[in-house]
């Protein structure tokens, strides 16, 4: 896959959710989760500044699809309650097919399946329009709620490299999850 594929029309739409892109209103409620250090534990920076995030958010509603290193970045809402609940993105990788997925929500959307059922959609996207081959996703090994989501999204466990990272003041196990896009469309239901 060298070549750009158009990302569909948005916003996506699943049984109980809406993905759709950023917009300046949303950084009020995205600063108060990704100021949390609970938030950020398992990701590689700290939790962030309101400019940090003002950045952030303002790089999400503007994102480009269009070359390895972009990034698709989405706000997941309730269908029948707006808000920001939190984000999926999927990144373009270098080589050939390949994408990484990741996710974070406030802590008052855990729990209910929100992540599940935004990634599985990405996933959607990222195989069925975009035309990805392999999607994975890189972990902390203690990130235990993330890896529990990789297994309900049908990903495979494929490495652990012990200190890969050295981060937040110590060193990190690395576990890489993925999916390849055959195994994507073999758990669809017929
Ligand atoms: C990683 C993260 C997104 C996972 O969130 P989550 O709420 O555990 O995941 P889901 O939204 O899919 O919800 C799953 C939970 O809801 C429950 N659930 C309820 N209804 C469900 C449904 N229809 N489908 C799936 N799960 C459902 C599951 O049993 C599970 O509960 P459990 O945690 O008690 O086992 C969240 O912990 C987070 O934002 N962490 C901080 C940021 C972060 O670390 N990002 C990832 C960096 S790699």
């Amino acid at each position: 896959m060298t070549e750009p594929k158009p990302l569909p029309q948005l916003p996506l739409r699943t049984e109980q959710l809406v993905l759709r892109r950023f917009e300046a209103s949303d950084l009020e409620a995205f600063h108060a989760y990704h100021s949390l250090p609970e938030t950020a534990r398992f990701l590689p920076r700290e939790a962030k500044s309101l400019s940090q995030s003002m950045e952030t958010v303002g790089r999400y509603a503007n994102f480009e699809f269009e070359k390895e290193g972009d990034w698709v970045a989405l706000a997941i809402e309730a269908a029948d309650s707006p808000g920001l609940l939190g984000e999926v993105v999927l990144k373009w990788l270098e080589g050939c097919g390949q994408a990484e997925i990741g996710w974070s929500l406030a802590p008052e959307a855990r729990g209910r399946g929100v992540a599940t059922e935004a990634a599985r959609a990405l996933l959607k996207l990222g195989f069925e329009d975009l035309g990805f081959h392999r999607i994975d996703a890189k972990l902390d090994a203690l990130n235990t709620a993330s890896a529990a989501l990789c297994e309900r999204l049908g990903m495979r466990l494929e490495s652990r490299q012990v200190d890969k990272w050295h981060y937040k003041g110590e060193w990190a196990t690395e576990v890489v999850y993925a999916i390849l896009e055959d195994e994507w469309k073999a758990r669809k239901p017929a």
